[in-house]
């Protein structure tokens, strides 16, 4: 038990398992806001296949920064006795606004930065007593705009440092196209160069590159600040989706605070002056900010944002008021009851076409073109309150649809029924936000 080594439990400390609460990628929702939900990772040892484990410990890595100062020579100081616990095998998220000191907080831990004062310790151990090389070989690197060389071919780029480490041509060059498929690149981009790619392709080789020796701890600083909304989105999803897979100890450094609750599965919010002023997972930050500064920092919309850590599973479906399209006259007379003042349509295989008001179907005959448009569903059993939310308001009728993984209709729920839904999550929030889900 990590306790042991005088860690002490860190707030995202599942009581149950032991483990660090991590968050995994889960189906895109039709609104497409992706769900919160989805398993966790941290009980599971995922050892690697091959030889690329070598630099992998069990149990990851746990950073833990200590009392740390940064003070430049010309008296500025960047980092003021700064404090964190960095949980192994998941996303802390250093965020603030520009020259807060979040670039030297990430150097510093791999050294490229020596802090005035303080320590950083790796695992138990002190940063400053270890080779800085070696250090840095457990230590992958990600920068804004990649970084990369431009002389070299994107293989080769990837293949940096196993080559370094000795590996020779082909086994790095075989390594180098295994991680290209893993974050998302086309295999015959491998000979290009980097001019010859997209920025967000760019992007890609750089975390590539960051994983080739598969170093247990991945800093990344703004990594995907440059490209455009579209495509950091998707650089932003697939990063999840390879946590999900290799679960590193991942410091990522970003200004923007809905990336940081979007990846974050801690994150700490600096102000100017490299003064910590929260550090707390992401549902805690929105439903407590510290202060005004981080109240201020988090924008708008913080209590409609916080929906997305609560699930939709247990919402109380409604499947009465869905017809079929080939519908007797009995069945719609069944159907039609007080309580719902519209009929959900469905096609022969249960997909939704549309809805019509109570009382306006004839058997035989229904005009599937007059139906009013059922909006966008969510996904029944995966999507949080927040979609389902979404779904219900963009509704013309107030109802949200509910699907299964196939799309059917999985029922109807009023804009009332989330609402209580809302309310019942906040009650339990403090249990919620912990909770790992099964
Ligand atoms: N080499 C340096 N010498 C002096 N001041 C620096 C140096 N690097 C950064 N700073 C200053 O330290 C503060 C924090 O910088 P930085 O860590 O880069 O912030 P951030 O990454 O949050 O934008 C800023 O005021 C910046 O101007
Ligand atoms: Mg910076």
């Amino acid at each position: 038990m990590r306790d042991a080594d005088g860690f002490g439990r860190h707030p995202a400390h599942n009581r149950e398992n032991g483990s660090f609460r991590t968050r995994a990628p889960g189906p895109e929702s039709s609104s497409g806001e992706r769900s919160r939900l989805s398993p966790q990772l941290l009980a599971q040892s995922r050892p690697e296949a091959g030889d690329f484990c070598q630099t992998r410990r069990v149990f990851g890595a746990l950073i833990r920064i200590d009392s740390v100062t940064k003070r430049y020579p010309d008296g500025t100081v960047a980092v003021d006795r700064l404090s964190l616990e960095i949980p192994d095998r998941a996303i802390t998220v250093l965020v603030g606004p520009s020259g807060c000191g979040k670039t030297t907080t990430l150097r510093m831990i791999n050294r490229m930065v020596e802090p005035s004062e303080g320590t950083i310790l790796l695992d138990g151990k002190d940063i400053q007593q270890q080779p800085v090389n070696t250090l840095r070989r457990s230590m992958g690197y990600v920068i804004q705009n990649a970084g990369l060389f431009q002389h070299r071919t994107i293989l080769d780029n990837i293949a940096t440092v196993p080559r370094l480490l000795g590996w020779g041509k082909e086994r790095s060059r075989a390594r180098a196209r295994e991680l290209m498929d893993r974050v998302g690149l086309d295999g015959t981009l491998a000979r290009r160069y980097p001019y010859q790619l997209s920025g967000g392709q760019q992007q890609r080789v750089g975390v590539a590159r960051a994983l080739a020796a598969d170093p247990p701890v991945l800093l990344m600083d703004e990594p995907f600040s440059a490209v455009d909304p579209v495509v950091r989105k998707g650089l932003q999803d697939e990063l999840l989706r390879i946590q999900e897979e290799l679960a590193k100890t991942i410091v990522f450094v970003t200004h923007d605070i809905d990336e940081a609750v979007k990846l974050g599965t801690m994150v700490a919010v600096m102000r100017t002056g490299g003064r910590l002023a929260q550090f707390a997972p992401p549902a805690e930050l929105l439903t407590d900010p510290a202060d005004a500064f981080v109240e201020d920092f988090l924008g708008t919309d913080r209590g409609i944002r916080r929906l997305s850590f609560f699930t939709a599973a247990g919402l109380d479906l409604l499947t009465a008021p869905i017809v079929a399209v080939d519908a007797t006259a009995e069945q719609i007379a069944a159907r039609d009851t007080a309580d719902v003042p519209y009929l959900l349509v469905t096609d022969l295989d249960g997909r939704p076409l549309g809805w019509a008001e109570s009382g306006e179907l004839t058997a035989g005959s229904i005009e599937t073109d007059r139906l009013l448009p059922h909006g966008r569903p969510f996904a029944a059993g995966t999507d949080s309150l927040r979609a389902a939310l979404d779904c219900a308001v963009l509704s013309p009728t107030g109802w949200a649809v509910a699907v299964d993984g196939e799309g059917r209709a999985a029922g109807v729920v009023s804009q009332q029924t989330i609402a209580e839904a809302i309310r019942g999550a906040h009650a339990n929030s403090a249990r919620t936000t912990q909770k790992v889900a099964p």
